[in-house]
């Protein structure tokens, strides 16, 4: 019984793919992390208004921050027989198989906002992200001129293993090598999240004699920065004064957080990674046009200085 229903839904699913194709239309798979943060959420529902205006039937499969599931969703695309995939990477490593055998069913796959280790380029037609290293650079040179090249700073990791974490983490670090009064004291994971953040930063506050002994918190991302300014209200400190925030996204509640003077700078990653891929995708199909191997977004710095005017710009696109 349980067998004839998945037999039924394997069907359906081919079907609605072939019905796709007959109406002319390119169908792309897309394996996306979760929806952990407010740029996800931003860069999800860019991919489908993407969609519709390249008349891309598109298929979004939500991880939920596992790999495994990314790869069993990317196996399934591969088994509908679409047109392209795109994977966010949730983790740079543990990808060369799945990418094997799309390569093998002669399918072009696309990494969307995170970038993977792997022996091969070849097994991936190309990456659509911004140089996460030069976010991390940005943010710690911008912090540096802040502090006065003297600052105990505590970090706010992403995810372990994804590369945003791993890059901006060197980025940041490099920047900071050049004043040796900056220092990060504490480091860990908040995995992308506005509740890791807050949690990990109520530890921090704890260790660090009750946040007085904290400069700075570098966030990996906004959502993260977000849960640590509650965290540092609710130890009764003022965030953005007492401590102050840095992050990376650039989404609208971090402009509200700057503009209220509760944070100090993010720089901006574009949520519009589908775009650029469907564009390529597409010129790949029709002519062979073979793309940039890393077709790369901009990362733009943001102060409190813009900060309302950009938050009344924004807080409609999201
Ligand atoms: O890969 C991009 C990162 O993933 C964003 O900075 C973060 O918000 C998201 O979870």
């Amino acid at each position: 019984m349980k067998l004839n229903r998945i037999a039924v839904a394997a069907a359906l699913t081919v079907t609605l793919g072939a019905n796709a194709h007959a109406a002319g239309q390119l169908v792309v798979g897309f394996a996306q992390v979760g929806s952990e943060s407010g740029w996800r959420a931003a860069e999800t529902k860019t991919a489908k208004i993407r969609a519709t205006q390249n008349n891309i039937d598109l298929k979004i499969s939500d991880a939920q921050q596992k790999q495994e599931n990314e790869i069993k969703a990317a196996r399934s695309f591969i088994a509908q027989g679409v047109d392209g995939i795109f994977i966010a990477p949730v983790v740079a490593t543990g990808w060369d198989g799945v990418l094997r055998e799309a390569k093998e069913a002669n399918i072009p796959v696309f990494l969307l906002d995170r970038q993977i280790e792997t022996s091969d380029p070849s097994l991936y037609t190309a990456a659509v992200t911004s140089d996460t290293i030069l976010e991390g650079h940005m943010i710690g040179d911008y912090l540096a001129g802040l502090t006065h090249d003297k600052c105990r700073i505590v970090e706010l990791q992403g995810t372990v293993g994804s590369s945003p974490a791993i890059n901006r983490k060197k980025g940041f670090e490099e920047a900071i090598a050049a004043h040796p009064d900056m220092k990060i004291v504490r480091s860990q994971s908040g995995d992308f999240t506005r509740s890791g953040g807050k949690q990990v930063m109520e530890s921090f506050i704890k260790a660090e004699n009750n946040g007085h002994d904290i400069c700075a918190v570098f966030a990996h991302n906004d959502d993260m920065g977000i849960g640590a300014i509650q965290a540092i209200k609710e130890a009764g400190l003022k965030p953005g004064k007492d401590i102050l925030v840095v992050s990376i996204d650039g989404v609208p509640d971090m402009f509200k957080a700057m503009a209220d003077g509760d944070a100090n700078g993010t720089v901006e990653l574009s949520p519009d990674m589908a775009g650029p891929a469907m564009k390529a995708l597409i010129a790949l199909k029709t002519d062979k046009t073979q793309p940039a191997k890393w077709i790369k977004t901009p990362s733009t710095l943001f102060t409190p200085a813009t900060a309302q005017a950009e938050y009344d710009r924004r807080k409609s696109m999201y």
